[in-house]
């Protein structure tokens, strides 16, 4: 499995953020993802960096609320839904986020470059 390639300061990502029966309706992501816009709000040079687009299932529902952070290729539409063999080409399936797990998804993984290792999983 390929490790993300992202460069510190260097990439626009893209983070899904499943809003699909179990992670929107009883994991509340809407109130994660309404978290995040803030935090991008506040922060124009990573706001500008950073996609937040809706996603439906991860079939993984059991562990949600789910997220997928990658980045986006030079010329890709960051706010165009990827395809499977793309999810799967990337370590960057976040399990069971939370307020502070969010958090540190913009400020580690997207503003710096570093997966979070210690929850980040295969998709
Ligand atoms: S509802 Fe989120 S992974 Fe299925």
């Amino acid at each position: 499995m390929n490790e993300p390639k992202a460069k510190p300061g260097a990439s626009q990502f893209q983070i899904l953020i499943c809003d699909g029966p179990s992670c929107g309706l009883t994991f509340e992501s809407d109130v994660l993802r309404e978290q995040m816009e803030k935090q991008l709000g506040a922060d124009p040079e990573l706001g500008k960096r950073v996609t937040l687009v809706s996603y439906t299932c991860f079939g993984r529902c059991g562990e949600g609320p789910n997220m997928y952070a990658r980045p986006v290729v030079e010329g890709e539409d960051p706010n165009a839904e990827p395809d499977l063999d793309t999810l799967a080409a990337y370590r960057g399936f976040y399990p069971g986020m939370n307020e502070a797990s969010c958090k540190r998804l913009l400020e580690e993984h997207c503003k710096h470059g570093r997966p979070l290792a210690d929850i980040v999983d295969d998709y």
